[in-house]
């Protein structure tokens, strides 16, 4: 027999049914036990008569239903629940994995557990109704992106993880060569170059729905690694062409996924970035009328933002990345004129977030040198660090520009979550730890000589794999 999922059970009424799932609750009525059994898409109520088996089963036991769907009569009836009308007469039941007793209830509210306990058991964590539709909201977003951006002629192409050091600004993860002895590879903090790469190469139009890897003190809207939509369009004119693409892509995806979501905005306002901090004090600003409404979404662009900032130390930097256009009518400017040059860069913020960054990118390698010379970089490091792009820009490069949504951000937001984490299916802790696999750990002598890498405190690790 085919098993069906507990929501079609409204469907088979008067028919034998196989249900497979999770013993949510069980409630013993002396001769008859009355489960709900959970599975994938909700809950329906089993009636089982009392044997041995069912009755000594401890919640959250899978078991396999076999039973007749029954109306129930009306005063019966439970209206809060899509399968209420309904229960399943078992006439077999078999479990399939008995479960121990549970670190914490399932459907207690999250706010109840320690997030330290819900991160080292997240499997179960996961089995929370709120959890799961995060991962499934999450799913449709990005399901919908992906097709939006086929239809409007992108390809999607991976570009590789084991990569070398890209400056977006943050520190990089490091990753020791077995094979090239005391070499590294960086884990990229965004594709950036490589998609530049992929314009040379002629893709025209490019995305990817990409990790990304940055070593920063983690915090409510940062992880470690984290997704983007990653977007690369050739023979744009101008900003508009990109932010058009994301107001039209998000305004359709509001509409077809979030129905219950309205915007403030229509047209998305473009709020230049000495705005912004002038009239809100933040270059992410929150625009929504009604801040205590939770299906208002206050989209926005900010746009020309200077190109250099200082950082704390008095060293400059590029205020998105470097590969950013600066608007200059004359390469001379960017030395004589550094402060005051503004950029061809724009955000993406909603209601006080920043959402997504990019760019009009610089195609001329001329000005691409001279801004990384700029930025104080030499001749060697210029040749070392970017020699590749630049020696690809020589080859015949279409102008280009693009932006990355953060995926992570947008959907926290959507799903009106406090935090990135509960809409990640396994996030690291604030300092770095994968809880459920209990990460990072120590690794053994043998696979630490294959790299030629010694430990300096290997002494004090006393875990570490003999
Ligand atoms: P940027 O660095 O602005 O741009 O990143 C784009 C978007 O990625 C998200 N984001 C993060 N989300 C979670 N945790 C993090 N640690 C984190 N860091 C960034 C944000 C952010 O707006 N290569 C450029 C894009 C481009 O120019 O096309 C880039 O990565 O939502």
């Amino acid at each position: 027999m085919k098993r069906i999922y507990t929501q079609e059970a409204n469907k088979h009424i008067g028919e034998q049914v196989k249900l497979c799932g999770w013993v949510a609750t069980k409630r013993d009525h002396g001769k008859i036990i009355f489960i709900d059994l959970r599975d994938k898409k909700g809950i329906v109520q089993v009636v089982t008569e009392d044997n041995q088996d069912i009755g000594k089963i401890k919640i959250e036991s899978v078991i396999e239903v076999i039973g007749r769907v029954k109306e129930r009569p009306s005063h019966l009836k439970n209206s809060t629940s899509p399968t209420g009308g309904v229960e399943v007469e078992a006439v077999s039941v078999n479990v399939l994995s008995i479960a121990d007793d549970l670190p914490f209830a399932i459907e207690k509210d999250k706010n109840d557990v320690a997030e330290e306990i819900r991160l080292k058991y997240r499997y179960l964590d996961l089995r929370r109704t709120k959890m799961r539709n995060n991962l499934h909201s999450r799913a449709k977003t990005i399901q919908f992106l992906r097709e939006y951006l086929c239809k409007e002629d992108f390809t999607e192409v991976e570009t590789p993880y084991l990569s070398k050091s890209t400056p977006e600004g943050a520190r990089d993860y490091l990753v020791p060569s077995r094979l090239q002895n005391g070499y590294f590879y960086a884990l990229p903090q965004s594709p950036q170059q490589y998609k530049q790469l992929l314009m040379v190469a002629g893709l025209e139009r490019y995305f990817q729905v990409v990790r990304c890897f940055r070593d920063e003190d983690t915090r409510g809207d940062r992880q470690a690694e984290f997704t983007q939509l990653d977007i690369e369009m050739s023979f744009i004119e101008n900003e508009e062409d990109v932010l058009e693409l994301v107001e039209d892509m998000f305004t359709k995806l509001i509409e077809k996924v979030f129905p219950e979501k309205h915007v403030t905005f229509r047209k998305w306002p473009r709020i230049p970035y000495s705005e912004a901090i002038n009239k809100y004090g933040s270059d992410k600003p929150d625009l929504r009328k009604n801040k205590q409404d939770p299906n208002e979404l206050a989209f926005a662009f900010v746009v020309d933002f200077p190109m250099f900032e200082k950082t704390e130390t008095g060293k400059l930097t590029a205020v998105h990345h470097p590969f950013t256009a600066p608007k200059i009518t004359d390469i001379s400017e960017l030395k004589n004129n550094t402060m005051q040059i503004k950029a061809k860069q724009f955000d993406f913020v909603l209601n006080g977030y920043e959402v997504g960054g990019g760019s009009i990118r610089t195609h001329d390698p001329a000005i691409l040198t001279a801004v990384f010379e700029v930025l104080g970089h030499t001749k060697e490091d210029i040749k070392r660090q970017f020699g590749h792009l630049l020696q690809a820009f020589r080859y015949g490069v279409p102008p280009h520009g693009g932006i990355a949504p953060g995926i992570d951000r947008i959907v926290m937001l959507l799903q009106n979550e406090p935090n990135i984490r509960e809409v990640i299916a396994f996030p690291k802790t604030g300092d770095g730890r994968d809880l459920t696999m209990d990460a990072p750990s120590t690794v053994s002598e043998a696979q630490l000589d294959e790299l030629g890498i010694r430990s300096i405190d290997k002494k004090e690790k006393k875990d570490r794999i003999k």
